[in-house]
């Protein structure tokens, strides 16, 4: 079964030159980066589960298209910020915008597609709308900083990691699920059970990508892998492979910590091999599993409520599930 409807490829289609005219300025070098960014390609999944929380809820008004955007230009502004922050060279299989235009450049850049993501929000005059939306960059900011504090520290808890991908990434994929309702005017039980759904699915993606740094093929991943260690992140792999690890190995981890470990071939497979042997990457993604189950019950609680539900869209729904563990990028 194919990821989307045929509509909503058409619209994901159609909203790729959209997604550079709403952020278009009259200067050419600043239209030059934000198209080196837009047109670098991303899955746009955000978006895609936006527009099909749309098609559930049967919401087929004129917001649909602009609010779409948003998810992605949400995401896209976190994105400039963040390889900001993790001083990071590659996204997409191309050079950040950081490392071409320098961190000036890009920080600016992401706050021009910030400010026109609030924008576009603002014409749905839906306060709920905006005030989710609002909440999630401001819990998505509140998350980076704690993840500040966090880095380097092999003391950091399963906790401390699940309030940080909560905020950072999970928080997105819920906004992006939930807001459809308040478009639709669908009741608080709809929209609170579509949130829990994205929310859910978004731990899943955010523990995928995790497990992904440890074993992806750089060329599908589009990013350095082996590289959150050695950026400081202690991320649920490595936290579940300490557990069991030998006296050696919490050694290893500890000198890369404090930086008499750099990131050689040898020591990012080395690695690799602790994290994967340990279990940390299966266990990982059992404990992702979890997530999905729980969003799959969302997605049950919410078709036995009586919402008028589009019942085709409920199993693309749950085919994008699988697809956030099943990805290799
Ligand atoms: C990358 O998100 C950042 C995370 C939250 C892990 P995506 O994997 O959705 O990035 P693109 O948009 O497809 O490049
Ligand atoms: C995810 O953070 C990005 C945001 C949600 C802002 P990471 O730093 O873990 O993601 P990548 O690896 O750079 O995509
Ligand atoms: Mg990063
Ligand atoms: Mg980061």
């Amino acid at each position: 079964m194919r990821l989307y409807p045929e509509s909503i490829e058409n619209e994901l289609k159609l909203l790729e030159p959209k997604l550079c005219d709403y952020l278009l300025t009259p200067s050419q070098p600043t239209n030059q980066i934000i198209s080196h960014i837009i047109a670098s390609g991303g899955k746009r999944i955000r978006p895609g589960l936006f527009l099909l929380c749309c098609d559930l809820i049967k919401y087929n008004g004129e917001h649909r298209f602009p609010i779409a955007a948003v998810c992605e230009y949400i995401h896209t502004a976190s994105l400039l910020h963040d390889d900001v922050i993790d001083n990071s060279q590659e996204r997409r299989g191309k050079p950040t915008v950081n490392s071409k235009w320098g961190d000036e450049t890009a920080v600016l850049s992401g706050d021009l597609i910030y400010a026109a993501a609030c924008r576009l929000m603002v014409k749905t005059a839906s306060l709920d709308l905006i005030d989710t939306f609002a909440e999630c960059i401001r819990l998505m900011s509140e998350s980076e900083l704690f993840q500040l504090e966090l880095l380097w520290k092999a003391s950091t808890s399963r906790s401390d990691y699940l309030r940080v991908i909560s905020g950072k990434t999970a928080c997105l994929f819920a906004a992006a699920s939930q807001t459809p309702a308040f478009l639709g005017g669908q009741p608080a039980d709809v929209s609170q059970a579509l949130g829990a759904f994205g929310q859910s699915l978004g731990m899943a993606f955010q523990i995928a990508d995790d497990c992904l740094d440890y074993t992806a093929n750089q060329t599908d991943f589009g990013k350095p892998a082996v590289s959150d260690l050695f950026e400081g992140k202690v991320t649920l792999p490595l936290l579940i492979a300490l557990e069991s690890a030998s006296h050696a190995q919490r050694q290893f981890v500890e000198e890369i910590l404090e930086g008499a470990q750099t990131k050689t071939p040898e020591n990012q497979s080395r690695l690799q091999d602790f994290v994967i042997t340990r279990d940390g990457v299966a266990n990982s993604y059992a404990f992702a599993e979890t997530q999905l189950a729980s969003a799959f019950l969302a997605l049950e609680q919410l078709a036995k409520s009586g919402a008028q539900l589009d019942l085709a869209t409920l199993d693309h729904l749950k085919n994008l599930a699988k697809f956030v563990l099943a990805r290799n990028h």
